[in-house]
């Protein structure tokens, strides 16, 4: 054989043979230490199939890069994938035809007997076609106390929210800030939401946010929970920091007692070399109403003409949810997979209190799940003026907040 044809023969079994090495953008708002660590699991398990993961983290929260993310979809300029919280936020996206249909690889895949709730795939899902795969459970319902704050101040570290209000005085005293709070709209307007759900009660929430029962938001159980919320705002008076990483840090170093916050935060306990029961202890639902809400993360895929593209996105929608991915990403990232069927016994005991929660089936659905962006927005603004305001009272708060309730979609 000629050496020409040898070369041809040898370059057409190559061409054959390799792997398509598409690369794909993919945008998510994960940028602290915790979250870099968990989203680099993903990448790393897509570059080991020979595509290559291009990574577009935006920094600032979700509030910042969900209109980045909507506009480049929206002005033709997509990107691979995209992180987007389980509900309702890229219900116009999808409804506009420019999202990926899923329904073959999670049919493939059995998604709908897989993940566990199967509340977090009816978000992916419009007119039966499923648009994205669900990555992660993670609940808002959580305080994260520091042991050390409070042995600082000679108390013990709360099992509860009275525990937790009646320790401030001890805390203050000792110089510490009892309440660490980012200065941003959804750590405020999370903050409270967990308030609602331990002071309130899980029906009173879902009366106000799913069945958007303007009553009860008027009503006194309501007004237990907005006076509630003005002690918690006076405990985080003091706290100073942007993002919610730092707050969670003011409690990592123990200049905090505590933070309410969703369980993300336990990636930087974890980075900080921090271990759940001994530097600090966690108290899901305020330590009053132990339940958790499905908040969390799925991936959504831009339409591509490009079949290498549309097929590099299948496959990574594949391995974010399979077992072993699942496993690596949802330990860094302290959150709960989406998924029953694996072991995590390696978890450590906070995730372990989040597991038996959702095994008991002591969950909620969260807020981004059941209120439309645009609800969700007014209610933000609200708390972020409530809780900047020391002279905002909790009538005139909840006179506001019930007037969202009774135009909320
Ligand atoms: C949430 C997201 C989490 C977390 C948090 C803070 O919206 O679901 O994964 O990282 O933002 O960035």
């Amino acid at each position: 054989m000629k050496l020409t044809t040898k070369l041809m023969a040898t370059a057409a079994f190559l061409s054959a043979t390799a792997v398509s090495a598409t690369e794909l953008e993919v945008t998510h708002w994960w940028t602290s230490g915790g979250e870099a660590a968990a989203v680099s699991e993903f990448a790393k398990a897509f570059d080991a199939t020979g595509n290559t993961w291009v990574d577009g983290a935006i920094a600032g929260s979700g509030g910042t890069a969900r209109p980045i993310i909507i506009s480049r979809i929206l002005g033709g300029d997509p990107m691979g994938a995209t992180q987007l919280n389980h509900g309702r936020q890229a219900e116009e996206l999808v409804e506009a035809g420019l999202m990926l249909d899923l329904t073959d690889i999670a049919t493939e895949g059995d998604w709908a007997n897989v993940v566990n709730p199967t509340s977090l795939l009816d978000a992916c899902t419009l007119d039966g076609k499923i648009y994205c795969v669900p990555v992660n459970i993670h609940s808002w319902q959580w305080i994260w106390l520091s042991n050390k704050a409070f042995a600082d101040a000679g108390v013990d570290t709360p099992t509860n929210w009275d525990e937790f209000v009646a320790a401030a005085p001890a805390l203050e005293a000792a110089g510490k800030v009892p309440l660490a709070m980012g200065q941003q709209p959804w750590q405020s307007n999370g903050a409270f939401g967990v308030i609602a759900i331990a002071i309130g009660g899980q029906d009173l929430w879902n009366k106000i946010n799913v069945d958007k029962d303007a009553e009860a938001a008027a009503g006194p159980e309501m007004a237990k929970v907005f006076e509630a919320a003005v002690v918690a705002r006076e405990m985080a008076s003091k706290s100073r920091v942007q993002d919610w990483n730092q707050a969670t840090n003011m409690v990592i170093t123990g200049e905090a007692g505590g933070q309410i916050m969703g369980d993300w935060a336990q990636g930087e306990f974890q980075i900080a070399g921090q271990t759940a029961g001994n530097e600090y202890e966690c108290l899901p639902g305020l330590g009053v109403n132990e339940v958790i809400s499905t908040g969390g993360d799925a991936f959504y895929f831009p339409k591509n003409d490009d079949p290498d593209i549309t097929a590099a996105q299948k496959e990574l929608a594949k391995l974010m949810i399979s077992q072993e991915v699942q496993v690596a990403f949802n330990l860094k990232k302290g959150s709960l997979p989406v998924r029953g069927d694996i072991d995590l016994s390696s978890a450590n005991d906070c995730m372990q209190k989040g597991l038996k929660i959702l095994a008991d089936g002591n969950v909620m659905v969260s807020g981004d799940e059941v209120l439309s962006a645009d609800t969700q927005g007014q209610i933000e603004d609200l708390m972020v003026e409530f809780w900047n305001d020391p002279s905002y009272s909790a009538a005139d708060a909840q006179a506001a907040y019930a007037a969202i309730i009774a135009e909320a979609d």
